[in-house]
C-alpha cells in the first residue's frame, strides 16, 4: 500500500526539516524538500526561463523566493516519483498551492505554529553537519561529540538580516497559504513551540488520525 501523502507547512524555523526527518523514518515516506533541493543546484543555469536572476543563488541568499517556474518544475517531477511523501517548503504562495491541486491528492496537512522571536532564535542558532546533514541547535540540541562541533556550519541564509526578510516573505507570501486550507478545512495546526519530542508525539499522532 502507498504510504501517507502529508503535506508540513510552517514559518522559517518553525520545525519543519526536523519533524520530516521523523516522518521519513516512521511512515517510510519520501522526503521532498524544496530547500534542499534548491541548495543542491545553487548555480544552476535557469536563465532561459525567463527570470530576473540566472542561478537560484541570487534569490536564496537575499531570503527572496525562487521563481514559480523553476520550484514548480522540481516539485512535479518529485511527486511524480513518490508513492508516499512528506512535502516540505512548498507550497510557499497561493500560485504554488494552485499548482499542487493538479500534482497531488494530500492525506493531511500539517501547520507548525511557532512565534516569531522564538523562530529568529531557532535560525540564528542553528547548525548543520555537513556530513550527515542532520540538524543542531547550539543551544537546544547541541552535538555530544567534539568532533561533530567542530565540523559543524551554519547555512549561508541563517543570519539575522537574511532571517528578518525570510519571516517578511512568509508573512507576505505563505501565512495566505495557511489561510487557504485552513478555509478548506483541511489544516491541522500543531504547537511547534513544545519541545522536538512533544511536537513529533502530536505530528504522528496527527499524521495517524488523518491517513
Ligand atoms: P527552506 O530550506 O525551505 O527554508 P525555510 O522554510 O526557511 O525553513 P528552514 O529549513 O529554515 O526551517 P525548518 O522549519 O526546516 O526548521 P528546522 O527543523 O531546521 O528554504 C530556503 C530558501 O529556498 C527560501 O528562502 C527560498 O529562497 C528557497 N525556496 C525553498 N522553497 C521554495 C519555494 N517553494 N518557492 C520559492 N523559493 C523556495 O529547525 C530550525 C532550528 O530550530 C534547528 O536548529 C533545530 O534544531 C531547532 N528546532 C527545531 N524544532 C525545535 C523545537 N521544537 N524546539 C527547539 N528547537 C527546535
Amino acid at each position: 500500500m502507498a504510504g501517507p501523502r502529508i503535506l508540513i507547512l510552517g514559518a522559517p524555523g518553525a520545525g519543519k526539516g526536523t519533524q520530516s526527518a521523523k516522518i521519513t523514518e516512521e511512515f517510510d515516506v519520501e522526503h521532498i524538500t524544496t530547500g534542499d533541493a534548491l541548495r543542491a543546484n545553487k548555480d544552476m543555469d535557469i536563465s532561459d526561463m525567463d527570470t530576473e536572476y540566472d542561478t537560484p543563488r541570487e534569490y536564496m541568499d537575499q531570503g527572496e523566493l525562487v521563481p514559480d517556474q523553476v520550484v514548480n518544475a522540481i516539485v512535479d517531477e518529485a511527486l511524480s516519483q513518490a508513492d508516499g511523501f512528506v512535502l516540505d517548503g512548498y507550497p510557499r504562495n497561493l500560485e504554488q498551492a494552485e499548482e499542487l491541486e493538479d500534482m497531488a491528492d494530500l492525506d493531511v496537512v500539517l501547520y507548525l505554529d511557532v512565534s516569531e522571536d522564538e523562530l529568529v532564535h531557532r535560525l540564528t542558532g542553528r547548525r548543520l553537519d555537513p556530513e550527515t546533514d542532520e540538524i543542531y541547535h547550539l543551544e537546544y540540541n547541541p552535538p555530544e561529540d567534539p568532533e561533530v562541533e567542530e565540523r559543524l556550519v551554519q547555512r549561508d541564509d541563517d543570519t539575522e538580516e537574511t532571517v528578518k526578510e525570510r519571516l517578511r516573505v512568509f508573512r507576505e507570501n505563505t501565512e495566505p497559504v495557511i489561510e487557504y486550507y485552513d478555509e478548506k478545512g483541511t489544516l491541522e495546526r500543531v504547537d511547534g513551540e513544545q519541545a522536538p519530542e512533544d511536537v513529533w508525539e502530536d505530528v504522528r499522532e496527527t499524521i495517524e488520525d488523518a491517513a
